[in-house]
């Protein structure tokens, strides 16, 4: 091989393997979910801020870019605006109800304030002619819009694509720009052809490849992180347990090995097996180096005598950030800190703070202190995406599948003072409820399922005499986001079974309730 010349070629110039499209946001949740629908196309979606810079936009060399929607007029002073030079990048555009709306008033067309209201379901007319957005769908169907403003005047190039009774221009192109805008909103799915008409933008118009899957990026990942951590220096990460800071070590395990280090302090309130499992599944299946913290007894004696909901959360974040400063002492070269940080993470930490994320992810607090660069690998990544990406680097569903766990853990479901009694009785009712929602088959229904111990007590008659146990408190939720929840409608035969099992197999607890309250007013958890 001597004399022979070596070409690298930098990760960041190879063709893209897959096709990215940009998705602008304006505000509110619609960003995100423009985002998921074009993923669930197969091709890669990234959100930007919309003042993002024409350069900005180049350097990540979208096929296309949407503009969302967003719940300002375009009257209102102050309004997200974007840099009319995006326009001219020779980029196809869809823009999206405010979308639709700002690309009208910037290419000098007209927008009428409360021009017609529409707002829910409405009948789309797709006008006369053929249009690439509209190829191949039905004449009329129906379409969601929640507008006030209306486009009124069309910009110069541009010709109406289709009406409703409420909006004349309720869609419009400048076909030979490859510009088009929609008022109404095809990612939600009340409209009934949403998804085939953001199909009809990405494939016929935009020119997509439908070839990106979440697995992809796992390959995409695991160079960058190659790249982020070089060649030598510890990693850690501080594992929770739950799926996001798995899966997290997981890929960077595959792109580093034994140069990553996982964290995992027992705290005390896990539910039943957990540790076990997590060891399990890092030392021995997965051969990642794990350090166990048993840092059981420590945490149980900060948290006695205290019942403030507050305080007791406070305490174990504070607890939970000095265990681990003390586990980096022996890694004191580490330079980098892995965490499961997921998109609407990143999302929610506003458009230009992004790169800013939040310290307090999923191990409920780390160091702010501490002077490491953070690897997020799953940035990107939405919580389903996640789970698949788990099973593919070989995590059992137990950690893929499993709930979301307060990292404050048992003790916000023990209203008033947490003792190892009181622990002892909620994690063994807990594992009650887990099991018989399992076996119902509801495990993957169900968003969140577990056992409250309640602080006040009751008089119930157990054997041949009377009792003065505590009443447990079953919470079972459905929910997508866990921002709102609805009770499980479960069924009285399966309540029946809890009931009976926890009241038979927990000592101390005489009397079982059902939670049906929903989120709001409540909370998922009672604390
Ligand atoms: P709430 O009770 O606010 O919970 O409806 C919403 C979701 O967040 C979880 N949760 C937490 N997760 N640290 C966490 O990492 C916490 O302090 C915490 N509190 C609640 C809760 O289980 C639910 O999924």
């Amino acid at each position: 091989m001597a004399g022979e010349e070596i070409h690298f070629v930098p990760h960041a110039i190879q063709q893209p393997e897959h096709d990215t499209v940009l998705v602008v946001d304006f505000g509110a949740q619609y960003a995100q979910l423009i985002a998921r629908r074009i993923r669930e196309a197969r091709v890669c979606s990234e959100i930007v801020p919309a003042d993002v810079t024409p350069s900005e936009v180049l350097a990540k060399a979208p096929k296309a870019i949407i503009f969302s929607g967003g719940p300002a007029s375009v009257h209102v002073p102050g309004a997200p605006l974007v840099d009319p030079a995006l326009l001219d990048l020779g980029l196809p555009v869809l823009g999206i109800c405010y979308g639709h709306q700002l690309l009208a008033q910037m290419l000098g067309g007209y927008v009428t304030e409360s021009g017609g209201r529409e707002y829910g379901r409405t009948k789309l007319e797709v006008g006369a002619g053929t249009s690439a957005l509209f190829s191949g769908l039905p004449v009329q169907f129906d379409v969601w819009m929640s507008h006030q403003d209306s486009v009124t005047v069309l910009p110069e190039g541009f010709v109406a694509l289709a009406s409703t009774e409420g909006s004349l221009v309720a869609s419009m192109a400048d076909v030979t720009r490859a510009l088009y805008s929609v008022q109404f909103h095809p990612e939600v799915v009340h409209t009934d052809r949403g998804q085939e008409i953001l199909h009809r933008f990405l494939f016929d118009i935009a020119d997509c490849r439908p070839n990106w899957t979440p697995i992809s990026i796992v390959e995409e990942q695991i160079s960058a992180v190659r790249v982020q951590v070089g060649e030598e220096g510890d990693v850690l990460c501080a594992l929770s347990g739950g799926v996001d800071s798995a899966v997290a070590a997981a890929l960077v395990h595959k792109a580093i090995g034994d140069r990553l280090t996982c964290v995992f302090v027992d705290h005390g309130l896990l539910r039943q097996g957990e540790t076990e499992q997590v060891i399990e599944t890092f030392s021995r299946n997965l051969e990642i180096d794990l350090v166990h913290v048993d840092a059981r007894e420590r945490f149980l004696d900060l948290l006695a005598g205290v019942s403030d909901p507050e305080k007791k959360r406070q305490i174990i974040g504070e607890t939970f950030i000095r265990v681990f400063e003390e586990v980096a002492l022996d890694y004191r070269g580490a330079q980098y800190l892995v965490q499961g940080t997921l998109y609407p993470d990143v999302i929610e930490s506003g458009p230009r703070g992004a790169a800013k994320i939040k310290s307090h992810h999923n191990v409920g607090g780390l160091p702010e202190s501490m002077d490491v660069e953070l690897v997020e690998p799953l940035r990107m990544l939405f919580k389903d995406e996640v789970r698949r990406i788990g099973t593919e680097l070989g995590l059992p569903d137990e950690i893929v599948w499993r709930q979301p766990f307060p990292g404050p853990g048992l003790a916000v479901r023990i209203p008033g003072e947490v003792t190892r009694d009181r622990i002892v009785m909620v994690r063994a009712a807990d594992v009650i409820v887990r099991e018989e929602i399992d076996k119902a088959g509801l495990e993957r229904e169900v968003w969140q399922s577990f056992a409250v111990l309640a602080a006040t007590r009751s008089v119930g008659v157990q054997g041949d005499g009377r009792s003065y146990g505590y009443p447990v408190i079953v919470r079972a939720v459905v929910s997508d986001d866990a921002m709102t929840a609805d009770w499980a409608r479960l069924s009285y035969d399966l309540l029946d079974k809890m009931s009976t099992r926890i009241c038979n197999e927990v000592p101390g607890v005489n009397r079982v309730l059902y939670d049906i309250t929903s989120k709001p007013p409540g909370t998922i958890e009672w604390e």
